[in-house]
């Protein structure tokens, strides 16, 4: 199987419904157009005490997502952390420390974006979400997708490249290259966690967030 066959099959399997890019916006995903639209709220209702997978047994709070729920930028990591673990918000340990003077270099506030991540329970051993998670936990990040439809994507790390495009390239060669995820561009950039232990790559990731303000403040023009 192709890649581009391999991405559309693991797309359905999470739960989108694979669109060719001509088709009007809003006939790209059903369900997705504002009427009759769920809420972030009502995902999170029905996330509640979530049992389908085995991280649910390990977590201490379910991590759902944080930030603006008409940003235009959203963001999306791995796995919950330790930190995460306990406040029950993503990106508040040193990673999202690092993520968050990330954003402030481009002129915006944590609260101007929308965080999320893969899967909403931490990984015991903060190990790599296995597939089966992923493909468990997804549906409701594609949810919150729709409900936001931000105008740009940007996936911190290998995982998030991997699961939301369904590919299995190299993050090195991956960043800084436009992709689209059902009709949204998508930045894929390296995760906080890796420049932490690989400061020299921090400049790679300064362009690819200048590539961010630079789309985003073309929209305003
Ligand atoms: N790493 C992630 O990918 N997500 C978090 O929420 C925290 C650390």
């Amino acid at each position: 199987m192709g890649k581009a066959a391999l991405m559309t099959k693991w797309l359905r399997e999470v739960g989108v419904d694979f669109v060719p890019r001509s088709l009007p916006k809003d006939k790209r995903l059903p369900g997705s157009s504002s009427e009759g639209a769920e809420t972030l709220d009502e995902i999170l209702r029905e996330l509640a005490g979530c049992g389908r997978c085995v991280l649910s047994e390990n977590r201490s709070r379910i991590v759902f997502g944080t930030g603006n729920p008409s940003a235009r930028l959203m963001f999306v990591g791995e796995a919950p952390g330790a930190e995460e673990d306990r406040q029950g918000e993503p990106f508040v340990g040193a990673a999202g420390k690092r993520l968050n003077r990330w954003i402030e270099s481009i002129g915006l506030a944590r609260e101007d974006v929308y965080i999320a991540n893969i899967v909403k329970c931490r990984p015991p051993g903060n190990n790599v979400p296995k597939p089966e998670e992923a493909q468990l936990c997804m549906p409701y990040l594609v949810r919150q997708i729709r409900v936001i439809r931000p105008k740009f994507l940007c996936t911190l790390g290998a995982t998030a490249f991997k699961y939301m495009l369904g590919v299995d390239e190299r993050i090195t060669k991956a960043r800084g290259r436009w992709r689209e995820w059902d009709g949204i561009p998508l930045l894929p950039t390296y995760h906080p966690a890796y420049i932490l232990r690989n400061p020299s790559s921090e400049e790679e990731v300064m362009e690819d967030f200048k590539d961010l303000a630079r789309r985003l403040s073309l929209l305003e023009t």
